[in-house]
């Protein structure tokens, strides 16, 4: 009990007051006393109703702490909080009343009753993060994983031809600790023509069939990947091992070993001296034994032209026809053409800035013949082809 007897007294006196000032009021004799009457039997009876509810909180303080104590959910305690602390809740009311008071009351009873506020919502806050805390505990419990069961089987879906070509391409490079390098698609043409010795007006800009860009004079999609090389070289230092993968473009009509876009794999060895076409033929037999997965490799070298290399060889790889499918092998009676390589030209280095010797091969094939080699596919245009079910096919093939 917060009031104890003093309160009651009060409360006793209130009501003593409340009934004398009525009368007076009923006798009506004087109307600036019946005015005053009327303010005073106002405030005592605010008064009165006040302290007997404050007494009311006060006395139910302990009930309201076991309820909120014992809500076991959260919709339960909202429950308890509104009949307390809502609109017309029991302790909102009481400081409604409150307000109807003189300030000395005001006071007093407003300590009690702020006070008794605190109490409840503490009770409350702390309720609702225990309940709270249960929930997450409960659903813990009833969520747990077993991870020794079989997944579920279905379609997931596979990686296209070429990207399982470019990651095999990419994961065998990196492990003899070339770095794998990218550029633009959208480059310059400083970095596709004139720093690979092919300038303006050179006739080999001609076979390329850039696709410039509208507004740009020396903005094109990049007709090769070895453009990569000439930002490997202007950008990493001695001695410079790189491949460089990826999409190319070149104002080609679609056909069946034609595709405007279609992708490049391209390499650059280069040192300060001591690395020669031995390297090179040794470099491009071991990868072309990586990707057509056989050991026993042959290639050959033809003269050939490529503005940024000097000598320049087209390389070609010995095969066999059996039964209407093609086998890269040593034993084969025929050559099948698979790409350009060459010495890097030494105006190349030039245009890149290096000074000094410096000496280092280079090749490029396109990927999408090494994968029709590869897999017997006759037409570029199907490695394009959106066809589930040959995609369905060479997704399951690695
Ligand atoms: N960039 C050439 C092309 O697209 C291929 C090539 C030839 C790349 C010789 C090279 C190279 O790096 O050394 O036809």
């Amino acid at each position: 009990m917060f009031w104890g007897s003093g309160c009651w007294f009060c409360a006793q006196i209130a009501q003593s007051v409340e009934q004398e000032t009525e009368n007076l009021c009923v006798a009506g004799s004087i109307p600036a006393l019946g005015t005053m009457c009327f303010f005073l039997r106002f405030s005592l009876s605010s008064f009165v109703r006040c302290v007997a509810m404050s007494e009311e909180l006060e006395n139910n303080l302990d009930h309201w702490m076991e309820t909120i104590a014992e809500a076991s959910s959260i919709s339960e305690l909202e429950k308890t909080k509104a009949s307390l602390l809502g609109r017309s809740g029991i302790i909102t009311t009481a400081f409604k009343e409150l307000a109807k008071l003189p300030i000395e009351e005001k006071k007093n009873l407003g300590e009690k009753l702020n006070n008794v506020k605190l109490a409840v919502e503490e009770a409350i806050e702390n309720r609702l993060s225990k309940i709270k805390e249960s929930i997450i505990s409960d659903k813990l419990k009833s969520e747990t994983l077993d991870i020794t069961l079989p997944c579920i089987s279905g379609s997931f879906g596979g990686s296209h031809i070429l990207t399982q070509e470019m990651r095999k391409v990419r994961d065998y490079y990196h492990s003899k600790g070339f770095l794998v390098l990218d550029g633009p698609e959208i480059e310059k043409d400083f970095f596709n023509f004139d720093a690979l010795n092919i300038p303006k007006h050179h006739p080999a800009r001609q076979s390329h069939d850039t696709f410039y860009v509208d507004d740009f004079d020396e903005m094109l999609l990049r007709t090769h990947t070895t453009c990569v090389q000439v930002r490997a070289l202007m950008n990493t230092g001695f001695p410079v091992r790189m491949i460089s993968m990826g999409k190319t473009y070149r104002n080609d009509k679609l056909d069946a070993t034609h595709s405007p876009m279609f992708h490049q794999v391209d390499g650059l060895v280069v040192d300060r001296c001591g690395i020669t076409m031995g390297h090179l033929k040794n470099e491009l037999k071991k990868f072309i034994s990586m990707f057509f997965e056989v050991d026993d490799v042959e290639i050959r070298f033809r003269p050939s032209y490529f503005p940024f290399t000097e000598p320049g060889v087209e390389v070609d790889c010995r095969y066999k026809k059996e039964g209407g499918k093609l086998r890269i092998t040593k034993d084969g009676d025929d050559w099948l053409e698979l790409g350009g390589a060459g010495m890097v030209h030494p105006n190349v280095f030039k245009n890149c800035g290096i000074e000094g010797t410096a000496q280092g091969f280079a090749f490029g094939l396109g990927l999408e013949r090494l994968i029709m080699l590869k897999t017997g596919i006759s037409d570029i245009r199907n490695i394009y082809d959106t066809d589930v079910r040959w995609l369905r096919y060479f997704s399951s093939l690695a």
